[in-house]
C-alpha cells in the first residue's frame, strides 16, 4: 500500500513524539511491504515563530494532499501572552474545523503491566477499556460572541442539531462494534445545549436497539470513572467533557502520556494526535512518554488506512515492552528508559529480532 503522511510535530515535546511514532510506521512499511510518503509541516507555536501564524496556508495544503496526518503538540508558555489569534492552541481548534474532524475517539485500557503505576486501586481498575467519543468542532470552544475586556468575559455555548445528530451517530455505530454499551455525559440539568443533546440521543437510540444507553450528569462521570472504569463501553460527550474526562481518564494507565486519540470525519481522513499537551516541563530531555503518539499512528493505520494487523502489531509491540518492564520516565521515577530507548524497544518488538547489541540500553537513574 502507497499512502502520504502529513507529519504536525508542533511544540514542546510534540518533535520528540511524532520522531518516534514515524519511526514505528517506518518499521511497520518495511515489515509489511507498505510505502508510507512522509511530508512535514509547522503548526502551532513553531509555526508562529516561522511564518507569523499558527496554521499557515502551506500547512493546510500539506494536510489536504496526504492521506492522513500525525500530529504531535502545541503551545508553551513562550507564546501565552501573543494575540488571541495567534495562540498556538488557535492553529490546533483551526486545522479540527478546517478538516470538519467532528469526531475525536479516545480510546482507554488498563494495563496489566502498568497496574502498579496507576494511582488507582489494582481491583478497580483491571479489564478496563473503554472509548470516549468527544465532540470536537462545536460548543464553547467554536461558538460566538466571544470577548473579554478588562471587566467582563463572554465564552458561547451552542450545539446545533446536526452536531448533535452526527457525534451521537458515531457512537451509536462504535458501541454496535463493541460491547453494546453506550453513556452519554451531560448537564442537562443546567444547559439548555445539554438538554437537546440528551433529547437526540432518545431519539437515535431508537435506531440502536441493541445498545444500552444511560444518561449521566458530566460531575457524576467524574467519579464513577475512577469509582468504577470498567463499568464503560463508550462514552459520548460534548467538546470540553471530553476534554476534560480524558485527561482524567488517562489515570487508569498511570500517565498522560499513554492515551492515542483519532479526530476523524466520515470518509478516511484524519488528524492522529495524542491527548496529552505540548509538556514544557520535560520538553527538550528525552523524558517524554512516546506510546501516545505511538499509539496514535496505529490508530491512524486502522482508521485511516483500514490496516488492522499493523495497528494490532504496534498494540501488541508495545504492550509487551510495557510487560518487559521497561517504562519511560513518567511510569517509573527510579529505573527508566528515555524517549529514543524506549521507542527502540517497540521497533526491536516489532522487527522480531533483537537490535540489543547496537543500541546501549543503558538505564537512566531518576
Ligand atoms: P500537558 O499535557 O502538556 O502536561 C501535563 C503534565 O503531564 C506535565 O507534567 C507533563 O510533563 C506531563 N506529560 C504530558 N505528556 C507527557 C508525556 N508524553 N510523557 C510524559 N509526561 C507527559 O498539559 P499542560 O502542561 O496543561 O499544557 C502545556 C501546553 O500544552 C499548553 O500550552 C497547552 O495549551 C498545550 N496542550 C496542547 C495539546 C495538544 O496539542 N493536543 C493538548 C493539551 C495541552
Ligand atoms: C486536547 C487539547 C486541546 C483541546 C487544546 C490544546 C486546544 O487540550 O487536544 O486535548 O482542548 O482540545
Ligand atoms: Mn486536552
Amino acid at each position: 500500500m502507497k499512502k502520504k503522511i502529513t507529519v504536525l510535530p508542533g511544540d514542546g515535546i510534540g518533535p520528540e513524539v511524532t520522531q518516534a511514532a514515524v519511526e514505528v510506521l517506518k518499521t511497520i512499511a518495511k515489515r509489511f511491504q507498505h510505502e508510507f510518503e512522509f511530508q512535514y509541516a509547522l503548526i502551532g507555536g513553531a509555526a508562529v515563530d516561522q511564518v507569523g501564524e499558527p496554521l499557515p496556508d502551506a500547512t493546510v495544503a500539506a494536510c489536504q494532499q496526504a492521506d492522513a496526518v500525525l500530529l504531535g503538540s502545541v503551545g508553551g508558555p513562550q507564546w501565552d501572552s501573543v494575540a488571541a489569534e495567534q495562540r498556538p492552541e488557535k492553529g490546533l481548534l483551526a486545522l479540527r474545523k478546517h478538516f470538519n474532524l467532528y469526531a475525536n475517539l479516545r480510546p482507554v485500557k488498563a494495563y496489566e503491566a502498568l497496574a502498579e503505576v496507576s494511582p488507582l486501586k489494582q481491583n478497580r481498575i483491571m479489564g478496563t477499556d473503554f472509548v470516549i467519543v468527544r465532540e470536537l468542532t462545536g460548543g464553547l470552544y467554536f461558538s460566538e460572541p466571544r470577548k473579554k475586556t478588562a471587566d467582563a468575559a463572554v465564552d458561547t455555548l451552542v450545539y446545533t442539531r446536526k452536531e448533535i445528530e452526527r457525534i451521537v451517530i458515531a457512537a451509536f455505530q462504535l458501541a454496535r462494534s463493541r460491547n453494546g454499551k453506550l453513556t452519554s455525559v451531560d448537564k442537562a440539568n443546567v444547559l439548555a445545549s445539554s438538554k437537546l443533546w440528551r433529547e437526540i440521543v432518545e431519539e437515535v437510540k431508537v435506531g440502536y436497539p441493541d445498545v444500552a444507553v444511560d444518561h449521566i450528569l458530566v460531575d457524576a462521570a467524574a467519579m464513577q470513572l475512577i469509582k468504577e472504569p470498567s463499568s464503560f463501553d463508550v462514552i459520548v460527550t460534548e467538546n470540553l467533557f471530553g476534554d476534560i474526562l480524558s485527561d482524567e481518564a488517562s489515570m487508569i494507565t498511570g500517565s498522560l502520556g499513554m492515551l492515542p486519540s483519532a479526530s476523524v470525519r466520515e470518509d478516511s481522513f484524519g488528524v492522529y494526535e495524542p491527548i496529552h499537551g505540548s509538556a514544557p516541563d520535560i520538553a527538550g530531555k528525552e523524558l517524554a512518554n512516546p506510546a501516545g503518539a505511538i499509539l496514535s499512528a496505529a490508530m491512524l493505520l486502522e482508521h485511516s488506512f483500514g490496516l488492522k494487523a499493523e495497528a494490532k502489531a504496534i498494540e501488541d509491540a508495545v504492550e509487551r515492552v510495557l510487560q518487559d518492564g521497561y517504562f519511560t520516565a513518567d511510569l517509573s521515577t527510579n529505573r527508566f528508559l528515555s524517549t529514543s530507548q524506549w521507542t527502540a524497544k517497540v521497533i526491536e518488538e516489532l522487527d522480531g529480532e533483537s537490535v540489543a547489541e547496537s543500541i546501549c540500553f543503558s538505564y537512566i537513574s531518576g
